[in-house]
């Protein structure tokens, strides 16, 4: 009989999606709407990374290309990772990919047998549990809770390996709560990824995005070398998401294994994109430092404003571009707040359910919008507040 493979049952979409859809409608019918669902920077690439697209199609770097990526990338992230996270490693390291979720996939594929276990944030990136899933390995969400500031906590972690346990997930900045893993937390986890002989996947895919101090890489530990994959790409710090382009930095063998797949699915990334993304490493522009500094600014103004509405509580992210509020205070759920929002005040966001259970009583805003825009969406969020307001006063 025709049917469709079982992995896909388990697999999971993103909650994101579905809202940005609803939004969209709302537009179609003359709604104003102001989009803070999606994680994607409203920014562009600099002119000069535009021009090299533009050069490299002239230049007729248009054919298939090599696996693990052209080698003048490679080296130019191998230098990049050196002057941006104290990192060295070798281009030989590198395997560039169609972006971070590809990237992802293909690394937990190469790694992961059924049955494995799989040590996640939650809440955390919805891939990878239905990732996980897909793949006949077993989830294991480790919580990221607001008593503890959404750091990982240790023995928690150390009380969920098992025998089974294969790899740790990691996202520092992390996405949705914009939580900067402490050094203490990350030394914590590669002693413990050491004692279990783990594989860690860390996914730094906002270590750009910080709003003080240094980034220290999973990678850095002692002992993590040859059980660490850092996941990283162009989408979110270089503005880059419909470019598709991430890459995988991991142990030689693991490399292989990187180039197994590619081989059997993608042959090889864009030539001419790869070329643009070596401008756009050197950042001469200061494209980057610019966003992050727009970001910082609305981080401000809109963390002070969201917690200015009645139920509303947020932390101050330390990375990332997402404000995680905890809506307990509304007496209503999650999914009634973002109802409300969208549906009343044309704001979108999303329920914290979307990014696993742990998110239940929170609601994600991307602060991808301008400042008056987001000024904008917390006068609007205030005025529907009384929705609630009233589910208060009667408790
Ligand atoms: C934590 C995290 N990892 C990976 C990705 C996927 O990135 P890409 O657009 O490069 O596939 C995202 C995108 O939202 C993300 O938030």
């Amino acid at each position: 009989m025709r049917s469709i493979a079982s992995r896909m049952s388990v697999m999971s979409g993103e909650g994101a999606l579905s809202v940005f859809a609803r939004a969209k409608e709302l537009e179609s019918q003359g709604r104003s709407v102001i989009h803070l669902e999606l994680g994607e920077p409203d920014f562009h690439p600099g002119p000069s990374v535009v021009e090299s697209v533009a050069k490299a199609l002239a230049e007729g770097k248009d054919r298939y290309c090599a696996v693990a990526g052209v080698p003048a990338l490679r080296e130019e992230i191998a230098v990049y990772l050196q002057r941006t996270r104290n990192l060295s490693v070798s281009a030989g390291n590198i395997v560039i990919a169609p972006g971070c979720k590809a990237a992802l996939f293909f690394a937990m594929m190469s790694l992961l047998e059924p049955g494995d276990e799989v040590l996640y944030p939650d809440p955390g990136f919805p891939g990878y549990p239905s990732i996980t899933l897909g793949l006949g390995a077993i989830p294991v969400p480790f919580e990221l809770s607001c008593c503890n500031h959404f750091q990982p906590d240790l023995s928690e972690i150390a009380a969920k390996i098992t025998r089974r346990t294969r790899m740790l997930l990691t996202n520092s900045p992390g996405n949705p709560t914009g939580t900067v893993y402490t050094d203490a937390v990350q030394r914590g986890l590669a002693k413990l990824a050491v004692k279990h002989d783990l594989w860690v996947l860390s996914d730094e895919i906002y270590a750009r995005i910080r709003y003080a101090g240094e980034y220290i890489s999973m990678l850095s530990y002692p002992g993590m070398e040859e059980r660490t994959l850092i996941i990283d790409g162009f989408s979110k710090s270089f503005a880059m998401t419909g470019w598709r382009l991430g890459y995988t930095v991991a142990p030689p063998d693991v490399v292989t294994a990187l180039m197994m797949m590619a081989v059997n699915t993608y042959t090889c990334v864009n030539e001419f994109i790869q070329y643009a993304a070596i401008d756009a490493l050197r950042d001469r522009e200061g494209a980057t430092p610019h966003m992050v500094a727009e970001f910082a600014r609305r981080r401000e103004q809109f963390i002070h404003d969201l917690n200015e509405v009645p139920g509303f509580h947020c932390e101050v992210p330390a990375g990332a571009f997402y404000a995680w509020v905890d809506i307990r205070g509304t007496g209503v759920s999650a999914e009634e707040v973002c109802r409300i929002l969208l549906e009343d005040a044309g704001v979108a966001a999303i329920p914290g359910a979307a990014f696993g259970p742990s998110g239940k009583h929170f609601v994600r805003f991307s602060f991808v919008s301008s400042v008056s825009n987001l000024r904008e969406a917390a006068a609007r969020i205030m005025k529907v507040s009384t929705a609630w307001q009233g589910s208060l006063a009667a408790r």
